[in-house]
């Protein structure tokens, strides 16, 4: 797991113009249980879906308060699902999908602490299904966790600083 991490260090400094990008191709292909990789950016009191790997999804918006995903943006936290059919909150992506993990990239503000931005503001989030049961443990939760903490800033640096939204009427050419 490790060298995925570098690997995806390695593409985001090469390109950081392509960072999410690259994050969701490396986690795809170097990860065999990663069936469906995605990133969601937060725009207004929405999740946009931005890259992904797998097949299409019809979730390319979902309100903050709906889903497994809405749930990790509001809570603030990662949310490791072993068996989506059996939680409520579960918005379904595809038949063989078996379980889910989803980590938000938090900004890190008024605090140079990245283990501890409970107090952040939700830039997105890394969101991963696997066809297999309980695919994702602490080895994961680890790997992504430093995943969203190295695009973080990227994100940040796509996003209007007032609205975290990707406004591009107001910008100016
Ligand atoms: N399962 C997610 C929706 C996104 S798809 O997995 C791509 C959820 O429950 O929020």
């Amino acid at each position: 797991m490790t060298g995925v991490l570098q690997e995806i260090r390695a593409a985001v400094e090469q390109d950081p113009s392509r960072a999410l990008e690259e994050s969701v191709r490396v986690l795809k292909a170097r990860v065999p249980h990663y069936t469906w990789v995605g990133i969601y950016l937060i725009e207004g009191d929405e999740l946009v879906l931005g890259p992904f790997l797998g097949k299409p999804s019809p979730h390319t918006r979902i309100p903050l308060g709906r889903g497994i995903c809405g749930a990790a943006a509001t809570e603030k936290a990662t949310i490791v699902v072993d068996d989506v059919n059996a939680d409520p909150r579960y918005l379904a992506c595809s038949i063989e999908t078996k379980s889910e993990i989803v980590v938000p990239i938090m900004a890190a503000e008024n605090t140079e602490d990245t283990d501890s931005m409970l107090g952040g503001t939700v830039l997105g989030e890394i969101d991963i299904d696997s066809d297999q049961h309980a695919a994702f443990g602490e080895k994961d939760r680890q790997l992504l966790e430093a995943v969203a903490i190295l695009l973080a800033p990227l994100v940040s640096g796509r996003m209007s600083p007032t609205s975290q939204t990707t406004d591009r009427s107001n910008s100016r050419v």
